[in-house]
């Protein structure tokens, strides 16, 4: 039995692709819909409510703190929505529980808590879209976006440092790589998400390691 659905779940696809619209950082629409997908291939293999995994991850970019300046009137907007739709109040918070506690900062910080199954559903699908082809493609467009270089062999990877130093050292396309996206396969939490994420591992690996040989004009 789904949690929540068919047309619930269409007027919250609906609500949070308004949002997803405006966005220019690689969270737009085209995003949501990668990450729904990944989460329907993935969900097959888990014993889990695939509903409520598609409505945090159709949510997920919604209250992202990066992404508004004011992620508790966006969290309200939310619950708002989810209310009106008619979703019961135990499968929101279950919802709220995945959005707050999934992302790569978080997971990293003291006060994460563990997420439900269907959250590590979620988090691994929104992971997978940073990394292999896709990721590659992400990464490049962020940086030329916000006026980083693609590579500079002068320049070490950010690594170990505070909050604020890596804010004031400027980064390469090359090093997010090393920063980032190379630290993902490792910390997918269900088989699936591992099983593909070996292979766009390798993808990256191989595409870095053709960068550098190109730009040493071998
Ligand atoms: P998310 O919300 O998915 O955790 P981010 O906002 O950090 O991710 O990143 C969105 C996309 O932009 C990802 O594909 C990520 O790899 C890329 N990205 C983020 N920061 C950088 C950076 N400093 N250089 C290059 N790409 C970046
Ligand atoms: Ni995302």
């Amino acid at each position: 039995m789904s949690k929540i659905n068919a047309d619930q779940l269409a007027a919250i696809q609906q609500f949070a692709c308004e949002f997803a619209r405006q966005d220019h950082s690689g969270h737009g629409v085209d995003h949501l819909n990668r990450v729904a997908a990944m989460i329907r291939t993935i969900s097959a293999q888990e014993p889990v409510d695939e509903s409520v995994a598609l409505a945090a991850g159709w949510l997920h970019d919604v209250i992202d703190d990066k992404l508004t300046d004011d992620p508790a009137s966006r969290q309200q907007a939310v619950i708002d929505q989810l209310t009106q739709v008619g979703v019961d109040h135990e499968t929101q918070t279950a919802i709220m529980a995945i959005m707050t506690n999934m992302s790569f900062a978080k997971s990293l910080g003291a006060h994460a808590q563990p997420l439900s199954l269907e959250g590590q559903v979620v988090q691994d699908a929104d992971r997978l879209d940073a990394i292999g082809a896709l990721g590659i493609g992400r990464a490049f467009y962020y940086s030329g976006r916000f006026g980083e270089e693609m590579y500079d062999p002068a320049k070490k990877p950010r690594l170990n440092m505070t909050k604020e130093q890596y804010r004031h050292e400027p980064g390469t396309t090359i090093n997010h790589f090393y920063e980032k996206l190379f630290k993902i396969a490792d910390q997918l939490n269900t088989p699936t998400a591992r099983r593909i994420g070996q292979h766009r591992q390798q993808l990256m690996a191989d595409f870095v390691a053709s960068f550098k040989q190109e730009w040493r004009g071998e």
